[in-house]
């Protein structure tokens, strides 16, 4: 048997209880689903297809987690934007903006956002990445690159150069040796060096090796451009001229002295339009006991 106070005190608190409900309702206003709804005019449910879908427990909390709580935002007929908004209509300061997603993403890959060339050049997380979508075309490598070039017009034009890294043929992807969040080395590589980005794709190159050429050791940039060129080979100039921007010919030992002119030297008859390939043919070192001229 429930004795009738007690039934009594039941009865109170299930109705006090309905009733901070309705007032927190009223206070809080509807939830974003309410007025976002699935056909709404305005798509946004895709969201919940993507990785984004279960945040903070998913439905309305989700969309928190990146718009903020926005107690303000449409309350009571008043239109106000939401705490954090990307567009069209309003646009929340670029730090705002960034922040939603920095709120979770600041280790791994995004480690070096602030300071990076990108953080720098006031990009935001947005330009790249697009949240309510299934498939973020940023996680694809071919649509990632398109996206790249929209910006970066000179390595467009590069990529269509006669030697080329095979980026456009889907070989090599901008996301290979880039990372776009930004990176402790040059040009946001993903390597802790410019020659490491090379070695790792081009792992003949690494060496050691008996005899080895500086600059091939030092940065293979010096010769090669990265991303294309009218030289074969990638090269950053042709022929003797690649070479003689640190060797002179006119010192070359095989010259009799003062052949032409030049004292102790003389403009080069046996070099000049010859490559240096011909003879030094391994530029990239030597393995061989007697290459010390890297003619072997
Ligand atoms: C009472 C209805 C209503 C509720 C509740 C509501 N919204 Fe909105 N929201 C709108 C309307 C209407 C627009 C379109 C405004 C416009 O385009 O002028 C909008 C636009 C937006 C936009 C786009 C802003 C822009 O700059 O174009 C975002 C983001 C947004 N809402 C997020 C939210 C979030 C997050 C919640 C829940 C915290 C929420 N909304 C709750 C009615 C609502
Ligand atoms: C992962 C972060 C994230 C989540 C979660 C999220 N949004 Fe967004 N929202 C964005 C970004 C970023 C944009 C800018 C366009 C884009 O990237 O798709 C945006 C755009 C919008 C827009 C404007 C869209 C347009 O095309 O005009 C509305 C409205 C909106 N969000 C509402 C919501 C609602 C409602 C939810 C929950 C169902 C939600 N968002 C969940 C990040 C998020
Ligand atoms: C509340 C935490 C949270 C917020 C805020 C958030 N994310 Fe995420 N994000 C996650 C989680 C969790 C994952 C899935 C697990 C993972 O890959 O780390 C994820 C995954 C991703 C991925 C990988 C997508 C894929 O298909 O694998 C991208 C890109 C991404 N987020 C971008 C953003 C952007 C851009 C914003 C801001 C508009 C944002 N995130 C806001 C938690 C968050
Ligand atoms: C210049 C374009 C660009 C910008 C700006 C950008 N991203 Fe990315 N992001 C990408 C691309 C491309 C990928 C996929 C390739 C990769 O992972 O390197 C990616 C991958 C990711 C991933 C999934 C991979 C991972 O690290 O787990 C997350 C999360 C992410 N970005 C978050 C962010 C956040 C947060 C910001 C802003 C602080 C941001 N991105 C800014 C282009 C960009
Ligand atoms: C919204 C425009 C935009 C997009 C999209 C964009 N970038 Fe950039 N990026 C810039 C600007 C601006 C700079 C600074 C000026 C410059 O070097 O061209 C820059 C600089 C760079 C740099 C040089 C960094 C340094 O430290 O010197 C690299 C590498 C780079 N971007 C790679 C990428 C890659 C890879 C993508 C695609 C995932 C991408 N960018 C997408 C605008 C963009
Ligand atoms: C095989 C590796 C590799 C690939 C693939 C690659 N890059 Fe680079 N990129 C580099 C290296 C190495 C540097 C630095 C050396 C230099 O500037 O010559 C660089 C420099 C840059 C720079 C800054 C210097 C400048 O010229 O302004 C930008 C911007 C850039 N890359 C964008 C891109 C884009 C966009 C793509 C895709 C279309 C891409 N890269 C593909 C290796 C690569
Ligand atoms: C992500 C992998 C990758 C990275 C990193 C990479 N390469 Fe390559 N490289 C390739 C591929 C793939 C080819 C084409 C090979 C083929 O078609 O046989 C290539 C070809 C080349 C060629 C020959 C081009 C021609 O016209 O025949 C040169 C030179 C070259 N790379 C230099 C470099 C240099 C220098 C670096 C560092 C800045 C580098 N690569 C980084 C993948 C890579
Ligand atoms: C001193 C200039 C120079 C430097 C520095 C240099 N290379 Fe080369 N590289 C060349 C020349 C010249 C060729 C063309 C060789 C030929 O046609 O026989 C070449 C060709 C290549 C090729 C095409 C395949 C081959 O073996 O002919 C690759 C790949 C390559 N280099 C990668 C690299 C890498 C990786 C580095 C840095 C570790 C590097 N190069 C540094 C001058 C250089
Ligand atoms: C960026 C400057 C630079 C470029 C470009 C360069 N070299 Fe060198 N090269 C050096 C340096 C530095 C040494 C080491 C000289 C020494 O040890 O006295 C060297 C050494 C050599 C040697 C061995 C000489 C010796 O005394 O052991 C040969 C042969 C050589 N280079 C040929 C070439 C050829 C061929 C090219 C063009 C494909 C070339 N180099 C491009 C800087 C360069
Ligand atoms: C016809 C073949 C041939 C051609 C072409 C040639 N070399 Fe040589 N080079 C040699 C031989 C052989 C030696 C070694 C001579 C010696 O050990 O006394 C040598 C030595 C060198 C040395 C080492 C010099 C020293 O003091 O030890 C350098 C540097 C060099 N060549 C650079 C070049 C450059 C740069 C070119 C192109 C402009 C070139 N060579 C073209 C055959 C050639």
């Amino acid at each position: 048997m429930v004795p009738m106070n007690t039934r009594w005190i039941r009865a109170v608190v299930v109705a006090c209880s309905t009733l901070l409900a309705v007032l927190a309702w009223a206070d809080e206003g509807p939830g974003c689903l309410d007025c976002h709804t699935a056909d709404a005019d305005i798509p946004v449910h895709d969201v919940f297809s993507s990785v984004h879908g279960n945040l903070l427990g998913g439905g309305a909390a989700a969309c928190t987690a990146c718009h903020g709580a926005s107690e303000a935002h449409d309350r009571r007929g008043r239109r106000n934007p939401p705490d954090v908004s990307f567009g069209p209509t309003w646009l929340s300061d670029l730090e705002a903006r960034n922040g939603a997603c920095q709120d979770c993403h600041t280790a791994d890959k995004q480690l070096l956002w602030l300071g990076s060339e990108h953080e720098q050049e006031n990009l935001a997380c947005a330009d790249c990445h697009t949240s309510h979508t299934r498939h973020d075309p940023a996680m694809s490598t071919e649509l990632a690159g398109d996206q790249c070039l929209t910006c970066h017009s000179r390595q467009r034009a590069q990529m269509k150069l006669p030697s080329r890294h095979p980026i456009a043929e889907g070989k090599t992807a901008c996301t290979d040796c880039h990372n776009p969040h930004g990176s402790a080395t040059e040009a946001d590589l993903h390597q802790v060096t410019l020659n490491e980005n090379c070695y790792s794709c081009h792992q003949e190159m690494r060496g050691p090796l008996l005899w080895e050429h500086e600059p091939v050791t030092e940065d293979c940039s010096t010769c090669h451009n990265p991303h294309g060129s009218v030289n074969d080979r990638l090269l950053t100039s042709r022929g003797p001229a690649l070479c003689q921007q640190c060797h002179s010919a006119a010192f070359h030992p095989s010259l009799p002295y003062g052949a032409e002119g030049l004292p102790g030297g003389g403009s080069n008859r046996n070099l000049v339009g010859k490559n240096c390939l011909n003879c030094h043919s391994q530029v990239h070192g030597s393995n061989h006991p007697s290459g010390a001229r890297l003619t072997r």
